[in-house]
């Protein structure tokens, strides 16, 4: 059987493989833009009326107007509670690692660390639940074993209880080719099918360990183990709920969805519930050639997964079935302590390619969801909740994300026009820098874009920010509060399109490098630092900077920006995806392809924020050869740091994988036939010597 066709080959973007690109974002990058709109705005200082000094209001932030009355063991903590902020390393101390060749097929940590899984694709979530076996894959068994391609990821721990918890995990996509052996899938096409759509969705499952500080083990059977696939019943809610663009001929009501599909990254709210992205949804669905399908990238043709062969709801060709596709691109939320709820999608949060959602509290108890739409020259979102939150009141503060107000975000320079010539090289004033405004989509439950209804807004969002003149990024990824200072953080991950022909835009000073080479064009990406004024996540205004323009620290000085720290004394750092922070308010960010020029496998790096040493970046730990670090959690009290490592082994085949990981073995049955054990995603822990015997040891392929 031939290996499915990738049309990225050879044109990926960041040093990611060309396999990733086909299965997990349907090739996004080879497809023509979809926001053609003449929506260019972005305003310098030509015509900035509105001073960034009076708008930020700072001079200090208040580090004490963060997220208040958490319910979760790991939410966010006031500085208050951590001794103060800007002292360095966190809790975790460590010597940066040199980057690893992208071949090396280990996961790779600082000197003092030691890494384990905790769980892997195909462990058995439920007592009856068969052990993974490769070679003898079922529909019914993935349905309870752990899904393929873990990306968001959560650990949270008991209250009162530092021994049990539950770990929460995505499950983004599927890679056929390395899953199943293509004899088989050959010849069962349809099982192969169900299989990689009980392969998607979540799965919850119980952790227990001995004492603090120490590895996590999953429970099997635990009473809290939950799988959530592209079947699951859904409840829709919001103002689109209902609507008649969500109706089928399954669901007269529109308002009860099968499955989620593509979830990247997420969040986890305040009142311990958590929050997941649909993303590359539009690759699932064969579509109609609508003007909206070819804003959200949907193709009329066959699908690369071919599910429309298996259920006639993921082509809008089939009668009754057009409007399937509107039914997925929202944030969903599911509870992670009770497994018979029922998963809601968020209407009231808008439909686009969400990366995730993050939740922070206004000062008026009000909560607030950011969101990124990762797409090139697509926008960055938030929602202001109707009601406020009330600290320990879980049913009420679910209600929450179903009513309230949608904006999305307009940026505008310092800078003169100018002086962002697409370089990256730094405008005179010293920083990339600016205001921005939250422009309204849908306010106390009226639409604010002329010419389209409440529910035309939230279902078509792309195409009302396009009209509200939104500002386009380089493809949004991670949005996240940090909860130490408010201060907003947006990983805007590559777009080697800025400043092409063809009605493509060009730099601006969120966004300033539109090289038409690929040495200048945004192939490494860059992170802005946004805060809202007066530090109130209710604000409709923002002051915002570039921290970080992400590259190759050999590349020119001019391409590069650390916020002043010396590019030659950073680790490498390309492709800016997931964000998290450890308790003293340090950024870590997860890459979705280091940079281009070299060969590297993908990191996890620390970066300070504040102090003579703001702008540094540190490399954490190296994912093995093929893979992707997701869904970074930082315990650094805890003496701890967990990745889903995505994807491992992406360029390899099942025949000839090109990774082991995470066992590194060699299954019986498949070394009497002469073939190894492919590679499983798994999530793992990494944790310090501290409270650990025999950690300094590093695993990974050996011999
Ligand atoms: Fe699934 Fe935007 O990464
Ligand atoms: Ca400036
Ligand atoms: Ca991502």
């Amino acid at each position: 059987m031939s290996p499915t066709f990738l049309p990225m080959l050879g044109h990926t973007r960041g040093n990611r493989s060309a396999a990733t690109c086909h299965f997990k974002c349907g090739n996004a990058c080879a497809q023509d833009v979809c926001n053609t709109s003449a929506n260019n705005y972005f305003r310098d200082i030509a015509d900035a009326a509105l001073s960034r000094r009076a708008l930020l209001g700072l001079g200090g932030v208040a580090a004490a107007a963060v997220a208040i009355g958490v319910d979760v063991a790991q939410a966010p903590q006031a500085s208050a509670d951590l001794g103060g902020f800007g002292q360095g390393g966190g809790k975790l101390q460590f010597t940066a690692i040199a980057p690893v060749e992208r071949t090396v097929d280990e996961l790779t940590v600082p000197a003092g660390y030691d890494w384990e899984p905790i769980i892997r694709w195909g462990d058995p979530l439920f007592r009856r639940t068969p052990d993974f076996d490769i070679d003898n894959q079922t529909a019914k068994a993935q349905a309870g074993q752990f899904g393929y391609n873990n990306d968001y990821l959560n650990i949270i721990a008991d209250k009162g209880n530092t021994r049990s918890g539950v770990l929460v995990a995505n499950h983004e996509y599927t890679n056929e080719d390395i899953m199943f052996d293509p004899a088989w899938k050959a010849a069962n096409p349809e099982e192969a099918r169900r299989v990689a759509m009980a392969a998607h969705g979540f799965s919850v499952v119980e952790l227990r360990r001995k004492k603090a500080g120490t590895k996590w083990e999953y429970v099997r059977g635990g009473a809290r183990n939950r799988r959530i696939t592209a079947t699951t019943v859904f409840a829709v809610d919001g103002p689109a709920a209902g609507s008649d663009l969500l109706k089928t001929v399954a669901d007269p009501s529109g308002k009860r969805v099968l499955g989620t599909l593509n979830n990247c990254a997420g969040g986890t709210t305040p009142w311990g519930t958590v929050l997941s992205g649909e993303e590359n949804f539009n690759q699932y669905f064969q579509g109609t050639g609508s003007a909206t399908d070819s804003r959200y990238g949907i193709s009329s043709g066959a699908t690369g997964r071919g599910w429309e062969l298996t259920d006639p709801r993921f082509s809008a060709r089939n009668a009754g079935y057009e409007n399937e596709v509107n039914r997925f691109g929202w944030i969903v939320e599911i509870d992670p302590q009770d497994p018979t709820s029922t998963p809601v999608k968020h209407t009231a949060l808008g439909r686009f390619k969400h990366e995730g959602a993050n939740v922070r509290i206004a000062a008026d108890g009000r909560a607030v969801s950011y969101s990124g739409d990762d797409e090139r020259f697509d926008y960055v979102y938030k929602f202001i909740s109707r009601d406020k939150y009330k600290p320990g009141n879980r049913k009420h503060n679910m209600t929450l994300l179903s009513a309230g107000d949608l904006y999305v975000a307009q940026f505008t320079g310092t800078s003169p026009a100018s002086e962002i010539d697409g370089s990256g090289a730094v405008p005179a004033d010293g920083s990339f820098d600016g205001s921005g405004t939250w422009l309204p989509l849908v306010v106390d439950g009226e639409s604010k874009v002329e010419g389209m209804s409440v529910e035309e807004v939230l279902v078509y969002t792309r195409l009302a920010a396009d009209k509200a003149g939104a500002t386009k990024m380089d493809r949004p990824e991670d949005v996240e509060p940090n909860p130490v200072t408010g201060k907003l953080y947006i990983a805007l991950t590559n777009n080697t399109d800025r400043g092409k022909a063809g009605k493509k835009a060009g730099a601006d000073e969120a966004n300033p490098r539109a090289g038409l080479s690929s040495a200048t064009s945004n192939r490494d990406g860059h992170v802005i630092e946004l805060t809202e004024t007066g530090n109130d996540a209710a604000a409709l205004t923002f002051g915002w900077n570039i921290l970080l323009l992400c590259g190759d620290p050999a590349a020119p000085a001019s391409q590069l920006y650390f916020s002043g720290y010396p590019a030659e004394k950073v680790s490498p750092i390309a492709c800016p995806d997931n964000l998290a922070f450890d308790s003293r308010g340090n950024l870590w960010i997860s890459t979705d392809g280091q940079p281009s020029t070299i060969l590297y496998c993908d990191a996890l790096h620390k970066v300070t924020l504040t102090g003579p040493e703001r702008g540094r970046v540190e490399q954490f730990l190296a994912v093995p050869a093929g893979a992707e670090t997701c869904g970074p959690v930082i315990h650094d009290r805890d003496n701890s740091v967990f990745v889903a490592v995505q994807h491992p082994g992406e360029d390899g085949t099942f025949a000839a994988p090109q990774s082991l990981f995470p066992d590194y073995v060699a299954s019986k049955s498949r070394q009497k036939r002469g073939q190894v054990y492919g590679p499983r995603p798994s999530v793992v822990q990494v944790f310090g010597s501290r409270g650990n015997k025999g950690a300094g040891r590093s695993r990974g392929a050996r011999g």
